[in-house]
């Protein structure tokens, strides 16, 4: 494509044909993607854009689905090399939330009509911990049943790797999605961001284990990280699809000061916003009818960064639950929003967000991702 390429008008937004058409293909190869995400030009990004928000409106509607996020530990086992929360970080302040604290987080997402929420933590893996978390989400299940969620609010866990044991207990109890980042697909990259005693390959096998047992799976990536070149990207983007994931979560890499990647060199932040949100639109055009979060980490970096997410074909947001006083706590990277606000105002500002960008809430419904839904329906099938 040059300088010449034409352009049309959308709108009030130039955007060109080249791009459009390459975004509305079929079946996008791995070079496909590639051109994709090379996007630079405002009349190029703004047709790839347009055609991921139309396959989303398309393969998943107008509306948006919020996961009330928990933080129910700041303490983690790992040593990630980009994160802020890694074992080896002596300033941070290691909290676990009560058992009521994280039910009344919990009561709070139910009556904002927030369909369902999601307990991250750190890695652990400690019997105190996971005995917190199974107690946790039998409660939550026998207690936010509600004539508008007659099944009470979905539960979608983000605590690590754990063994099948551990996956399948809290299966039992009643989460019904995990999420687990690869963080990146390029095993050599994976290395070089984490300990050796973390590898590529065991965080896969989760990944089996988990669709084994019977959990929506949800995965994602870092976007930017150093030294990720966009072939990594678009191989990012594959793996989801040869995974069968169904909801992925990525979000742009925000160097933390007291990591040891805090001064590793990676693009600058108008870069990484433009690579994030391209990633997101690519993704759905890949994958067209999987849940994808538009994440804090792109707010992190431009105050309208997850209304734009949705724009590039966004259709979850996870808004922020934990009781304020241990936000500052858990913090994987510098900047993270919403850090003094409490739930009540992060609901109201969040409204706001959500109409501002043309779409609905999806309330009172966990909004399992279409992927999913047809999953299920094939299993059900007689043979
Ligand atoms: N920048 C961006 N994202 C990060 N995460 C952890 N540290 C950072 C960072 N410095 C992400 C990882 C992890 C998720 C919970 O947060 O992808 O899986």
């Amino acid at each position: 494509m040059n300088s010449c390429t034409p352009t049309i008008r959308n709108g009030s937004r130039p955007f060109s044909e080249d791009f459009a058409r390459l975004a509305a293909q079929e079946s996008l190869s791995r070079q496909d993607l590639v051109k994709i995400l090379g996007a630079k030009k405002p009349e190029d990004i703004e047709a790839v854009r347009a055609e991921a928000e139309r396959v989303l409106l398309a393969n998943c509607g107008d509306g948006v689905f919020l996961r009330g996020l928990v933080e129910a530990s700041s303490a983690c086992a790992c040593d990630c090399l980009y994160c802020g929360i890694r074992k080896s970080s002596r300033d941070v302040n290691r909290y676990t939330l009560s058992l009521d604290d994280i039910l009344a987080c919990a009561r709070q997402c139910a009556d904002y009509g927030y369909g369902s929420m999601v307990i991250q933590s750190g890695e652990r893996a400690d019997k105190k911990f996971i005995d917190l978390v199974a107690e946790a989400v039998t409660h939550i299940k026998a207690e936010t049943r509600s004539e508008q969620q007659p099944d009470g609010l979905g539960i979608t866990l983000c605590i690590g790797q754990q063994t099948y044991d551990t996956y399948k207990r809290l299966f039992d109890a009643g989460g019904h999605r995990y999420l687990l980042r690869i963080e990146t697909t390029n095993p050599e990259l994976f290395a070089k961001i984490h300990p050796s005693d973390q590898t590529f390959e065991s965080r896969v096998e989760c990944l089996g284990m988990l669709r084994d047992i019977g959990y929506q799976v949800g995965t994602g990536v870092m976007i930017g990280l150093p030294g990720q070149t966009l072939d990594d990207l678009a191989g990012d983007i594959l793996f989801f699809g040869k995974y069968d994931i169904d909801m992925i979560g990525m979000g742009p890499f925000i160097p933390h000061p007291d990591t040891p990647l805090g001064d590793a060199p990676c693009p600058d932040v108008p870069e990484r916003i433009r690579l994030a949100l391209l990633m997101i639109a690519a993704t759905r055009l890949k994958l067209r009818d999987v849940n994808i979060a538009s994440t804090t980490a792109l707010q992190a970096l431009d105050p309208v960064g997850r209304e734009k997410g949705l724009k590039f074909g966004a259709n979850v947001i996870m808004p922020q639950m934990s009781p304020t006083d241990v936000r500052a706590d858990y913090q994987l990277y510098p900047g993270k929003p919403c850090l003094d606000e409490n739930a009540k105002e992060c609901q109201s500002c969040l409204n706001m967000r959500i109409e501002f960008a043309g779409r609905k809430i999806g309330l009172y419904a966990w909004g399992d991702s279409k992927h999913a839904v047809k999953r299920r329906k094939r299993d059900d099938q007689p043979a």
